[in-house]
């Protein structure tokens, strides 16, 4: 391409495709360069979330859950139904034309916009001070190119974390992407990392019929949740999942071969262990991909952890080179790449018509994160232990599911929510839930906090009955000492 286009982004997740349409919209002339290959071979955009990760897995997680209810819970309704069966290749290739619906989506919503699409890997090149712009070499399946912007977003993402021990070949071991494609259920499936990946493909394939077990190195069980919110979360996957967790444990090693994968551990008491299982998924992490971006040509700023570095409105180091997403520091989530993706790109805007880049910067403390469990859990802002460690006086008021007409006609009483509140001027500092449907629920919790509600402000405002809003309705009311229904 020998025009200067205004800006070309690098990678076409949920970072990098959102910030492509933003620009688009704002008039920016705009190209998007992806080296997503879909098991197929065929470019597919949305990068790890609509490929591999958030829209896979919940479809899988609705599936099994589906296949959970008819099958241990569909008698409390008076429903009885003998012999159910699962169509694992059926249940899979749902999920296939789901991913595929949503990956061609995004092929329209470019042509829609006017983003131009390209696949392939794009490198930076090094920049002289003679150059009018930035330069990327695109490397396709048969052609290579170059694209010239004046502003770039990077927006590479994120790979799974290795276990130097043990190689992910997603036939005996695997990743989230093999975890994601299995043709049968195992007997018995291993997980190392009760992370959010660990629980949610555990859950999924234990409801399936797998004997699940998980291995995890920590020896507190999901350490970014309130510790309430973690304990009864333990306690239900255990007791009612049936999930068999153990923390606190060291991996000696990992062995497979076609019939099975062997790990040796040390627990919690410093016992060697033995586990043996017929797949097993590390979930362990995962790791900024900056690989054959051409960061050390450029001598692009990356922090100890393989972060590229940026200041809160997306900067790198490098004039008119932004960076969002898995591959700069904060939440790995989604969410939180689109919202960096849409910053950046009404800077750029703004940039162009001569007005400051610095826009608004991101708020972490708002960011919702959603662990798509049953019962899932929920949370955003901070939680009781960050509230006592940094010596803020707090008030609490919670309210279970149990108590709650709407759970208890859905036959889903497990959970509460918690709100967390300053005791001295009111306002919402942190929401916790684990309950039904809290993924849709905490947007209340997110809303209320960034219009700085106070928790009196949610107990003053109407909520349909019979919902299960209403628990936060009366959690609000506990922090105000004026619950109704407890
Ligand atoms: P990515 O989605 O990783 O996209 C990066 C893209 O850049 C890829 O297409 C990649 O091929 C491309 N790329 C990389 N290098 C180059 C290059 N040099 N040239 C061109 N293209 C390149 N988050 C949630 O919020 N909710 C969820 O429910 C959720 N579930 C998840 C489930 C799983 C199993 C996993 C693994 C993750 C999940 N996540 C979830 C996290 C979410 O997927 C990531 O936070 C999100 O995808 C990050 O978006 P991104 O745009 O930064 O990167
Ligand atoms: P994670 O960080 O959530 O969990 C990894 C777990 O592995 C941790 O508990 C860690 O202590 C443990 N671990 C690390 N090394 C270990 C070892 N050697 N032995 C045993 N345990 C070990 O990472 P995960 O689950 O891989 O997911 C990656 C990211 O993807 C998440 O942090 C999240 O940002 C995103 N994601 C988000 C989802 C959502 O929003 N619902 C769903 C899935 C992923």
């Amino acid at each position: 391409m020998s025009e200067i286009v205004d800006v070309a982004v690098i990678g076409g997740g949920p970072g990098g495709y959102v910030a492509a349409i933003r620009c688009a919209q704002l008039g920016l002339n705009t190209v998007c360069i992806d080296a997503w290959k879909n098991s197929k071979g065929r470019a597919s955009l949305g990068g790890t979330c609509l490929n591999i990760g958030c829209i896979p897995s919940k479809a899988l997680l609705e599936s099994s859950e589906q296949f959970f209810q008819i099958k241990h819970k569909a008698s409390a309704h008076g429903i009885q139904v003998d012999g159910a069966t699962v169509d694992v290749p059926a249940m899979i290739s749902r999920k296939d034309k789901i991913v595929t619906t949503f990956t061609a989506g995004i092929t329209s919503l470019f042509k829609k916009n006017k983003v131009k699409s390209i696949h392939g890997t794009g490198k930076l090149l090094k920049r002289s001070k003679t150059d009018e712009a930035w330069r990327i070499e695109v490397k396709g399946n048969d052609d290579t190119q170059t694209v010239q912007a004046k502003h770039v977003i990077v927006a590479t993402g994120s790979l799974p974390r290795q276990l130097p021990m043990v190689e992910i070949d997603n036939e005996m071991i695997l990743d989230n992407a093999g975890a994601l494609a299995l043709s049968e259920t195992p007997e018995r499936l291993g997980v190392i990392g009760a992370g959010v990946i660990g629980l949610e493909m555990g859950s999924v394939w234990r409801r399936l019929g797998s004997e699940v077990t998980i291995l995890e190195a920590m020896p507190e069980f999901l350490m970014a949740a309130d510790e309430q919110i973690a304990k009864e979360a333990k306690k239900i996957f255990s007791k009612e999942l049936g999930l068999a967790i153990h923390m606190g444990i060291k991996i000696k090693s990992i062995k497979a071969n076609k019939k099975g994968v062997t790990v040796n551990y040390q627990d919690a008491d410093g016992n060697t262990q033995k586990l043996e299982v017929d797949k097993l998924i590390v979930a362990v992490g995962r790791t900024p991909n900056t690989s054959g971006l051409g960061a050390d040509e450029n001598d692009l700023s990356l922090d100890e952890r393989g972060f590229i570095e940026v200041d809160e409105y997306c900067r790198t180091n490098l004039t008119d080179v932004f960076a969002v997403g898995d591959v700069v520091r904060g939440p790995m989530l989604a969410h939180k790449a689109s919202e960096e993706g849409i910053a950046v790109a009404e800077a750029i805007a703004a940039s162009e018509k001569g007005h400051s880049q610095e826009t608004e910067a991101i708020d972490f403390n708002t960011i919702p994160w959603v662990i798509y469990t049953a019962p899932e859990i929920a949370w955003v802002g901070k939680n009781e232990q960050e509230l006592k460690k940094a010596g803020i006086d707090y008030k609490v008021g919670q309210f279970p599911f149990i108590a709650n007409g709407r759970a208890r006609a859905m036959n889903a009483p497990a959970g509460f929510v918690k709100v967390l509140a300053d005791a001295e001027n009111d306002r919402v500092l942190g929401v916790h839930m684990i309950g039904p449907h809290v993924s849709e629920l905490i947007s209340e919790a997110v809303m209320a906090m960034e219009f700085f509600a106070s928790s009196e402000d949610i107990a003053r405002i109407v909520h349909a009955h019979p919902s299960l809003s209403e628990v936060i309705h009366e959690a609000a009311l506990g922090a105000n000492n004026r619950a109704l229904h407890i």
